[in-house]
């Protein structure tokens, strides 16, 4: 029986040009390198020029996703993009990149669920390619977080970076077999109780103002293993696979901490994990599709793979995607 499946063809990444180290920022606040390095695993983040936007990084990152699946613009009909720092309050920050992409297509529009974004977005991609909607999404993770920072709060302002990730997922007639390539299964939670965990104090219809970045940093890391464990489990269940059979796992880059314990709790094996919180901190929606660029430019992830995605953030939201590569 052949069944519609949302393949990946092609990811790309973009990181702004400025290095901020973790000595960089205890020149400015109270902190230090052997602080940031031994609670998170950041050593390093990259911060926007002043005349970057969301959706210029965005651009950058869908344009070298299109290069490596050998496709052009005109070939996608679909443009989320996962963001908690748009252009602007509206339009959806996906119908800039459309436009600048040239296309005129489609539909394009944004996906707002902080750092579980890329996950949600994704998901919804593979809901439409296998609803057979659309053929060919560009599924993009953008975020400019270093203009939403607190400068003087050193209980966030260490931990976040900006960036952009990319990916192009196509609707595929496949056998249905969980050896096919494509995604597997996905499931997405929220529960709006935690809303107040980790916020931003401003928006449109509150203060009018864009506001700074909030969290008690404690209460998120206290719920972030568990909520990321079960939801991985549930993904596993639904596809009968477990966690011994992951050939990657590629999780939303947080804290070193969360994802060495998530592994821990399900016996994943360290050396499969992809990490780049060193290099990026938590760029919020761009992290997954980032990290999931460096491990597939530096030929980690290979065609037939099991990767796994995992994400936790504002909200609380959190899922996890099973992807066949
Ligand atoms: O992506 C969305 C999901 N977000 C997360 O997953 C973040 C989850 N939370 C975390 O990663 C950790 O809670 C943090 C890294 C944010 C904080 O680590 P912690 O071990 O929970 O530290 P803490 O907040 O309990 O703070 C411990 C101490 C405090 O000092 P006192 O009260 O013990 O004297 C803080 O004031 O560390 C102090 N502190 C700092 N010291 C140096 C807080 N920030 C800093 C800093 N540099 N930047």
């Amino acid at each position: 029986m052949s069944t519609l499946r949302s393949v990946v063809k092609g990811v790309g990444g973009y990181l702004p040009k400025r290095v901020v180290t973790n000595d960089d920022l205890a020149q400015l606040i109270d902190t230090s390198d052997e602080w940031i390095a031994a609670r998170t695993g950041i050593r390093e983040r990259r911060i926007v020029a002043d005349d970057e936007l969301t959706s210029t990084m965005g651009v950058a990152a869908a344009r070298a996703a299109l290069g490596n699946a050998g496709l052009e613009a005109k070939d996608i009909d679909l443009i989320i993009l996962a963001t908690s720092t748009p252009d602007q309050t509206f339009p959806a920050t996906a119908v800039t990149i459309q436009a600048e992409l040239g296309i005129n297509h489609g539909a394009a529009f944004d996906i707002q669920a902080v750092c579980s974004g890329f996950v949600f977005a994704l998901a919804t991609a593979d809901n439409y390619l296998k609803g057979g909607q659309f053929k060919r999404a560009l599924v993009v993770g953008s975020e400019a977080f270093s203009r939403i920072l607190d400068w003087q709060d050193r209980s966030t302002c260490v931990l976040f970076g900006d960036g952009a990730g990319a990916v192009v997922v196509e609707a595929q007639k496949l056998n249905g077999a969980m050896s096919d390539r494509g995604i597997l299964a996905a499931c997405l939670r929220s529960d709006g109780r935690y809303r107040d965990k980790l916020y931003v104090d401003g928006g449109p219809s509150s203060t009018g103002t864009v506001g700074h970045v909030r969290m008690d940093g404690p209460e998120v890391f206290r719920h972030a293993v568990t909520k990321i464990s079960e939801v991985i489990g549930d993904t596993l269940d639904q596809a009968g696979y477990q966690a011994s059979d992951i050939d990657w796992f590629v999780p939303h880059q947080a804290n070193k901490r969360i994802l060495d314990g998530a592994a821990r709790k399900l016996g994943l094996d360290p050396e499969r994990i992809v990490i780049t919180v060193d290099k990026h901190a938590n760029t919020s929606a761009a992290s997954i599709p980032l990290a999931l660029n460096a491990a597939c430019a530096d030929g980690r992830i290979k065609q037939g793979d099991l990767v796994l995605l995992e994400a936790m953030g504002g909200g609380f939201t959190w899922g996890a995607l099973l992807i066949r590569w």
